[in-house]
């Protein structure tokens, strides 16, 4: 038997619906704020990643599916979203114009990562990219949609923000932090020593408890942050505060991508275990520029759709659509037009084969059909058919026509 790969899996059955409303869910939500499709590759070259995400982060250091393909060109199988929506935004040049451009996707993204509960080698996320856009209002109005998306769903969450600056206040931050890790680091984790001088940023993001105690009193980037990111940060506080969404301000939320700048938000759930990141994303106002296209600020988010998949409330499911069988045989043809007809309107399923009254009536409930549709000798000679309707218990037998026009319009 050939089994999925290790962190890969099928998405089935009751599970497969769930996923579907929640790409449903999230696409409908963003079309209000304004968000239209994009559809980017799954396989990307690999120097997009390492100039995005960055060379020192985990994903493009130990995680990404990379090969050399048949032409000799060094590919891989994308490990997030944003930076090919951003290769995309520059290879189109929507750069070059003065216009503000939103967009969502879903799909399929690869980390060869440690499989865990909620860490998968192949996930889906649901993202939104927002172009241009500079006004924090933008960084509140993208957490205020996500908001709306998980309440949709029916999921509750906590959310955490932090600020990482700009290239004005950074820079002096980095050299501070680097300092006092450097006083410390015969004490740090030898992942955090590694990162001392690749990304001292990430060792605040550090999962080892005697690491984050030794943290505690590290500088700490919101009390070093420039006017500008200060008072952007106080607003992003100040709406939040007036949408009534509560927050965390956690100054050790670095994010594991390299792209970002000022606002950084996750939101994150206590009902899943340790991976309990649903959501992440922030501002990232250099990306463009870094692959080749003209400064434009831009900010987005990710969500995780596995790792909310058992947290979705699902609406209650109500029956709908038509159940078609016969209990007469030859009559195929006959059971088609009229699927065909309904189609038009509504759900249809038709039962191929010659059976009992009782077997209809037990398949079309399984199918959660609203009415059952039979066709017998009687119905066939006076060319009418017989429906129930499985919600009222209702039954008669009537014309197509006449059911067509009371029912299915
Ligand atoms: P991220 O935080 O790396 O951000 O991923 C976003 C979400 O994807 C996470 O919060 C989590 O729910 C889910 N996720 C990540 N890794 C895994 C995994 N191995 N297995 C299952 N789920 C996972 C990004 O990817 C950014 N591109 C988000 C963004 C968009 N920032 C700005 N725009």
């Amino acid at each position: 038997m050939i089994n999925a790969l290790r962190g890969m899996k099928d998405i089935t059955f009751e599970e497969s619906q769930r996923f579907t409303h929640i790409i449903k869910t999230a696409i409908e939500i963003s079309k209000k704020y304004g968000y239209g499709y994009i559809e980017t590759p799954l396989l990307e070259e690999t120097k997009l990643f390492k100039r995005s995400v960055g060379e020192s982060s985990d994903i493009v250091g130990k995680e990404m599916y990379q090969f050399i393909d048949k032409g000799n060109n060094d590919v891989c199988l994308r490990p997030e979203g944003t930076a090919g929506v951003v290769r995309a935004y520059v290879q189109a040049k929507l750069d070059r114009r003065p216009r503000k451009d939103r967009f969502y996707y879903y799909g399929a993204m690869f980390r060869y990562e440690k499989p865990q509960k909620g860490r998968l080698r192949e996930f889906h996320q649901f993202g939104c990219e927002s172009f241009g856009e500079a006004s924090v209002y933008e960084d509140f109005e993208i957490i205020l949609m996500i908001k709306d998306i998980f309440d949709a769903l029916g999921i509750g969450y906590k959310l955490k923000i932090n600020s990482l600056g700009c290239s004005d206040c950074m820079p002096t931050y980095r050299d501070n932090l680097v300092s006092f890790l450097d006083n410390i680091k015969e004490e740090l984790c030898e992942d955090c020593n590694r990162r001392i001088n690749t990304n001292p940023i990430r060792v605040l993001d550090c999962k080892s408890t005697k690491c984050q105690s030794l943290l505690n009193s590290s500088p700490k980037l919101i009390s070093s942050l420039c006017e500008h990111c200060d008072s952007d940060f106080n607003t992003l506080k100040y709406l939040l505060d007036g949408a009534k969404i509560d927050y965390e301000v956690d100054t050790n939320l670095v994010r594991g991508l390299d792209y970002y700048n000022k606002s950084a938000f996750e939101f994150v759930s206590d009902e899943i275990g340790s991976q309990s990141a649903i959501a992440g994303g922030g501002r990232y106002d250099k990306l463009v520029e870094y692959l080749d296209g003209k400064p434009t600020p831009a900010v987005g988010f990710a969500l995780g759709i596995e790792r909310i998949l058992e947290l979705v409330k699902m609406p209650e499911d109500t029956r709908n659509g038509v159940y078609i069988g016969a209990m007469v045989e030859n009559i195929t043809d006959k059971l088609f037009d009229i699927a065909s007809i309904l189609r038009k309107t509504t759900k249809a399923k038709i039962e191929y084969e010659k059976k009992s009254l009782k077997a209809h009536l037990k398949n079309a409930d399984k199918f959660n059909a609203k009415y059952c549709l039979v066709i017998g000798e009687d119905e066939l000679e006076n060319n009418k058919i017989w429906v129930k309707n499985l919600d009222s218990k209702e039954q008669e037998v009537i014309s197509l026509d006449e059911f067509i026009l009371s029912y299915c319009s």
